[in-house]
């Protein structure tokens, strides 16, 4: 069955061959880093596709002109903690001037149901773009309960980032929040019994932080 028009993989190829280097357990957590932001900026960059343009009045060195420029208020990153900082870090790099909100969420490992410890964003989120970062949507309980969140609070244009979906999950994203586009550089077919992505990168955060 086809993925769900609001799934959207990138396949361009300096993305698909950063997974690899990711998925590869040999990957020591600074190249696995270095690799996340690089990643992110990359799938950044297909997600602000459509961000707005305005222009404004410029002189080059040679003559005035009316040049592009993003227009309206400035683009909120939200990671979702703690796996979602390193993917940010590129978005960031992409979007210097982003506001950064943040949600703390960590997943039961029994229930795999996300249990919530920290939010904290911008107060004019409903007049921004809005770009969720989390490397991985497992079961997509973590990236459900984030973006219901900042639903609540007025966020209405949101999109999301990941690096790798597990088919369910992006299924259960897509069906809940049907609005939000995701952008993630593969989806794979599985879970396992512990609700991992298989084949997956094992654990994201602590692949980056070194916590295993
Ligand atoms: C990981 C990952 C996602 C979540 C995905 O976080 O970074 O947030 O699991 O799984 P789900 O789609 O099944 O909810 P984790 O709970 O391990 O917390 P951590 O980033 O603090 O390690
Ligand atoms: N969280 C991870 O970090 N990895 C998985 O495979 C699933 C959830």
């Amino acid at each position: 069955m086809p993925l769900p028009p609001s799934i959207h993989v990138v396949t361009h190829p300096l993305v698909q061959h950063k997974l690899t280097k990711m998925r590869d357990k040999q990957t020591s957590s600074a190249n696995f880093r270095r690799l996340l932001r690089e990643i992110g900026l990359l799938l950044g960059y297909d997600a602000t596709r459509d961000l707005p343009l305005g222009t404004t009045r410029i002189e080059t060195p040679i003559e005035g002109m009316e040049a592009p420029l993003l227009d309206g208020k400035k683009l909120v990153i939200v990671p979702i903690l703690r796996a979602g900082l390193g993917l940010a870090e590129g978005v960031l790099d992409l979007v210097p001037l982003a506001r950064m909100g943040h949600v703390g969420l960590y997943r039961d490992p029994r229930t795999l149901q996300a249990v919530e410890y920290y939010f904290k964003i911008p107060g004019d989120i409903s007049d921004r773009d809005v770009i969720v970062c989390d490397p991985m949507l497992a079961t997509a309980h973590s990236a459900i309960a984030a973006v219901d969140r900042l639903k609540e609070t007025g966020a209405r244009r949101i999109k999301m980032i990941c690096i790798l979906a597990a088919e369910p999950g992006a299924r259960a994203f897509a069906e809940v929040h049907p609005d939000v586009p995701v952008f993630t550089a593969a989806v794979d077919a599985k879970l396992n019994d512990h609700g991992y992505i298989v084949p997956g990168l094992g654990d994201a955060g602590d692949r980056l932080f070194g916590t295993k």
